[in-house]
């Protein structure tokens, strides 16, 4: 390998979200363990990034800072080379996050009591922004295969018929439950949306984070009149590992969603613009960062096989949904016959494990877990042995 993927910098008590959850749980630091919940990855970030940073600290003036020409280039080039996707500068409006983009789409488009159209188990924030503002959640739960998680189209097309159905939030890639959606999958989503005037809020925060054999479509680039009923968000924070930059993407090829976009932006966040790092950053890794990338991916698919090698062969009661995309890998533990609370502190207390629990991302999700796996395999071998000794004495 090119890159480290081995060295893990010390976050104790440095502010990391992630990490602030085991000190709470009292996790000492010569415990010498890592937590496996929040989607930030345990790898150093990409030299190339860094050299940039620095070069713009030594160079540069802290001042009000606004996208390049250079910086919108560099984005619309990586949608090209990595995703096929002729996108147009003039399409982007930065964010300083994709949780605060669907937050703003909610409000922008939708009024108080219409419906908002989720595929769940999904990432929990999506429930938020449509509950806080005051919408109303139609749930369309999808169907789990065992390996596999897959939309109940009949179940969509009748809900979506609903006269308040006003907006779908997509996840593409699906977090938590690891689908990359295929092409026809997306057409089928895309018709029923415009047949029913429901406009799509495609988060493709994780559309980098692909598994061998596995393509990512981004939906604006499904056909011109699909471009027209979507916001596509995207962010380089979770493929090179630079969320705490906030920088991010919104794309919005129809003009007239482009400008109700920005004019309600202004009224929530009057000056929206980003940090001149995460400008920066993002630059350099859309530009010298690919081949970090593919080194990184290899790593998080090595973590997929060796967990799914140990877990078939030492505890086949635990069903692993297949990984297509993302790296967070999701679990059903309910095989174990623990109840799910039990399970919550066998993992904390007996077995060191800080995962994800799946309840916070609805009602199917309870009785798994989702553990992130990108981080040095060397703690996920660790992991895997702590897990067997916990879980065989409580097993039934
Ligand atoms: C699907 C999805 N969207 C958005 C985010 C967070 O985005 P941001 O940090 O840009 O607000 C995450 C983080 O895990 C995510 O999984």
């Amino acid at each position: 390998m090119k890159y480290d993927f081995e060295t893990v910098h010390k976050r104790f008590n440095t502010g990391s979200s992630k990490w602030n959850e085991l000190v709470k749980f009292g996790v000492r630091e010569d415990e010498n363990i890592i937590p496996f919940s929040v989607a930030d990855m345990e790898f150093v970030t990409a030299p190339e990034i860094i050299d940039a940073l620095k070069h713009e600290l030594d160079t540069s003036i802290m001042g009000y800072e606004n996208p390049t020409e250079s910086y919108l280039e560099s984005v619309c080039s990586w949608m090209k080379t990595r995703h096929n996707w002729d996108a147009k500068p003039e399409w982007i409006l930065p964010s300083h996050g994709i949780v605060d983009a669907f937050f703003e789409a909610v409000r922008t488009y939708t009024n108080q009591g219409d419906g908002i159209i989720l595929t769940t188990p999904v990432y929990h924030p999506m429930y938020m922004a449509v509950n806080f503002n005051n919408r109303r959640l139609i749930d369309c739960p999808m169907i789990n295969t065992g390996t596999r998680y897959e939309i109940d189209f009949d179940d969509l097309s009748c809900k979506a018929e609903s006269p308040n159905a006003k907006m779908m939030i997509l996840c593409s890639p699906h977090n938590p439950c690891g689908r990359v959606w295929t092409r026809e999958e997306l057409m089928r989503i895309a018709e029923i949306c415009m047949k029913n005037h429901i406009l799509v809020v495609s988060d493709e925060i994780h559309f980098d984070l692909l598994m061998p054999g596995h393509n990512h479509t981004v939906f604006a680039s499904l056909s011109d009149e699909i471009a027209n009923n979507c916001l596509v968000l995207t962010a380089p924070s979770k493929t090179f590992n630079i969320a705490g930059l906030q920088t991010s993407n919104v794309f919005i090829p129809n003009p007239e969603l482009r400008r109700k976009f920005h004019d309600s932006l202004r009224l929530s966040n009057p000056n929206p613009k980003c940090n001149i790092l995460g400008y920066v950053a993002s630059e350099a890794a859309y530009r010298h960062c690919a081949e970090w990338l593919d080194e990184c991916l290899s790593v998080i698919d090595a973590n997929r096989k060796a967990i799914t090698e140990f877990i078939s062969r030492e505890l086949p009661m635990i069903k692993i949904t297949n990984l297509e995309g993302t790296y967070l890998l999701w679990l059903d533990m309910n095989g174990l016959g623990i109840n799910h609370k039990e399970l919550e502190r066998i993992n904390h207390e007996e077995a060191r494990l800080f995962f994800d629990e799946g309840y916070i991302f609805g009602k199917q999700g309870e009785g798994f877990e989702r553990w992130n796996i990108a981080c040095p395999t060397r703690y996920i071998y660790d992991a895997l042995e702590r897990m067997k000794s916990a879980y065989i004495k409580h097993m039934k």
